[in-house]
């Protein structure tokens, strides 16, 4: 593992520069891809085992497979950059010290599966960001790289960059798609699958910023080589994402599966002030949490992950340390899900904010002794009752914190119902402005 060259975030000096890019080499991987057949490009992306970075690990080359190679409707490509899940930030890292490896993947997606036009939805809150991705895709325009018969030969794509408005709704793979339409950020039923019945109604594929960015490498060494790196059945690099009470937070290319307990004591310095650590999220804010107990020769990865009840999501990882209130970090998740709920599905429309009033009044003081239950069961119905997965994203941490941390929940609720009466009434109303 200490030989792992980095895939993505290469230590080059203004690797992000189109020139410093091409001088390494940059590009190369699509100039070869386009003596390539797209069924033999597919096949070396389903051999190398990548499967996408935008948190479901959807397996990229059978995912490409399912684009129907012959179409008499256009056929698009959604590069999802809208990158909102609290805790994630390694797209925008992408966009800043690597922009051209994942245009060049955007590239040799589109080559893969006969695409003519591919749209970056980027966060618009990324705007300096957005500039400079901007800066990337003109310069790979000017080169040639990109547009008409790029490179002399009989291929054309043209790539677009879209900003979002400030949604996390709309990093999910349709309302992304209702979103580029014109059309609010609401999820679509699935079926059809967007390979299908996609944007405008024509054959689309979703692909992450990451999972993009893996491409080139991929075609430069081949499908068998990326399959080594890291923990077979996740395999590649990850760029894991340090926050929260971390002596050097920031994002760390390693190979999948390397050690939790690595990446926070040998990466990420170790815990602020030497404390200990209480509560863990490991993919983003919507991943089940995980307790100090459980971090002990945890390998980062999807599969070794599903052991102990969670999973990779987008690997922004949030270290607390003992002093943290769950309750209140719960509440503050939950308020992040209840804000940004689109309302489409009644669970997670109205549970949302059931939840949000409930955990306030524990963590205000005014807990009932029923309350946890009654928390458990708005998160059940809430998970798995909903058109898209934000359901269970906003479930999840409520329903794993209580299993996970019940004696910090119990205790606030006991607090509760032991203070005097007098001292609860300051003022319901407040509880309900959440
Ligand atoms: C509420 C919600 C938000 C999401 N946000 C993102 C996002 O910001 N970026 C992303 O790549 N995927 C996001 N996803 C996952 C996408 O729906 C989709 O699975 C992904 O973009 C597919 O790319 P991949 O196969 O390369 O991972 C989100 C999903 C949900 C349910």
């Amino acid at each position: 593992m200490s030989d792992f060259q980095p895939i993505i975030l290469k230590n080059i000096p203004d690797y992000h520069n189109i020139e410093v890019y091409m001088k390494n080499g940059g590009y190369g991987a699509f100039k070869k891809a386009l003596k390539m057949t797209p069924t033999e490009i597919i096949e070396e992306v389903k051999k190398s085992g990548l499967r996408g970075r935008g948190g479901a690990c959807f397996p990229t080359g059978m995912k490409w497979s399912f684009m129907p190679q012959k179409s008499d409707k256009p056929k698009y490509l959604c590069c999802n950059g809208d990158e909102s899940e609290p805790a994630s930030f390694k797209d925008r890292e992408i966009f800043e010290k690597n922009p051209h490896q994942f245009l060049e993947g955007t590239l040799i997606a589109c080559l893969a599966m006969g695409i003519k036009t591919a749209y970056i939805y980027i966060r618009g809150e990324y705007y300096p960001w957005i500039v400079m991705l901007q800066k990337a895709l003109d310069d790979a325009y000017a080169k040639g790289l990109v547009g008409k018969n790029i490179l002399g030969s009989d291929f054309s794509t043209d790539i677009y960059i879209h900003r979002g408005a400030g949604a996390y709704i709309c990093g999910e793979e349709t309302a992304l798609l209702n979103s580029i339409e014109g059309k609010r950020g609401m999820p679509r039923f699935k079926p059809p699958f967007p390979a299908n019945f996609g944007l405008w109604g024509c054959p689309t594929t979703i692909n992450n910023i990451e999972t993009l960015a893996n491409i080139s490498p991929i075609i430069d060494n081949g499908g068998e080589w990326f399959s080594k790196i890291g923990e077979p059945k996740h395999a590649g690099s990850l760029l894991y994402g340090l926050s929260g009470h971390i002596n050097k937070p920031g994002i760390y290319e390693l190979p999948s599966g390397t050690l939790l307990t690595d990446l926070i004591y040998k990466y990420g310095g170790g815990v602020k002030d030497n404390k200990k650590i209480k509560m863990i999220i490991p993919g983003g804010s919507s991943m089940p949490p995980l307790t100090a107990d459980e971090i002990e020769g945890l390998q980062m990865d999807n599969e070794h992950l599903k052991s102990v009840n969670s999973y990779i999501g987008t690997g922004g990882i949030v270290v607390m340390n003992e002093d943290t209130d769950i309750v209140k970090v719960i509440k503050r998740i939950t308020q992040f899900y209840y804000h940004e709920s689109c309302g489409q599905c009644t669970p997670c429309r109205e549970g949302c904010g059931w939840m949000l009033k409930i955990l306030d009044r524990i963590d205000k003081g005014m807990g009932r002794n029923e309350d946890i239950d009654l928390l458990k069961d708005v998160a059940n119905n809430i998970e798995g009752n909903t058109i898209c997965a934000f359901g269970d994203a906003a479930a999840w941490p409520v329903k794993w914190a209580i299993k996970k941390f019940m004696p910090d929940f119990e205790k606030k609720v006991r607090e509760s119902v032991d203070l005097p009466i007098a001292n609860k009434v300051h003022s319901l109303r407040l509880t309900h402005q959440v």
